[in-house]
């Protein structure tokens, strides 16, 4: 079984095989989205301090914002029929962070609640609606299921990788 690179022992939420899409570059961000939430959950823990907090909280920001462009980008390419559903579940996703980080920068504690919305939001999310879309793009484009890495693969994911 496959599992987060940094998956601390006692874990919020655990990357295993069972959450690949089998399109390598998301499922990479999708385990960076993991250790992230993974650090927010230590950071509850040991109680850290707010500026460490707000830190991991930012950073869980920016990296969604990147890999939700990323995700937007590739299901415009692919001509992913639902994606204005599933871009407003993204953007849900980033009210809730960037609500509680203001919550925070104004000194309340970091809830566990967000722990849990971020746990289930991201499990949820990436085994419906992520898997839709990369079992949409698959079937249609089946050149997708190579490695992005393969010698001489077609320039899909290059062409992709220059317009993210
Ligand atoms: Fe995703
Ligand atoms: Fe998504």
């Amino acid at each position: 079984m496959t599992t987060s690179l940094r998956a601390p022992r006692h874990a919020m939420v655990v990357w295993t095989d069972e959450h690949a899409l089998g399109l390598d570059e998301l499922d990479a961000q999708h385990r960076l989205l993991f250790d992230l939430t993974n650090d927010l959950w230590h950071h509850l823990v040991r109680r850290s301090a707010r500026t460490e907090v707000l830190a991991t909280l930012t950073a869980l920001e920016r990296y969604a914002l990147s890999h939700f462009s990323a995700e937007e980008t590739f299901m415009r390419v692919t001509c992913y029929p639902h994606i204005d559903a599933h871009t407003a579940e993204h953007a849900e996703f980033i009210e809730r962070v960037s609500r509680e980080k203001t919550a925070v920068m104004q000194g309340h504690a970091l809830g566990f609640d967000l722990l849990s919305y971020l746990k289930n939001w991201l499990t949820e999310h990436i085994l419906r609606a992520d898997k839709d879309f990369a079992h949409l793009a698959r079937a249609c484009h089946p050149e997708l299921a190579l490695p992005a890495d393969t010698a001489g693969a077609p320039g899909f994911w290059r062409r992709l990788r220059a317009r993210w």
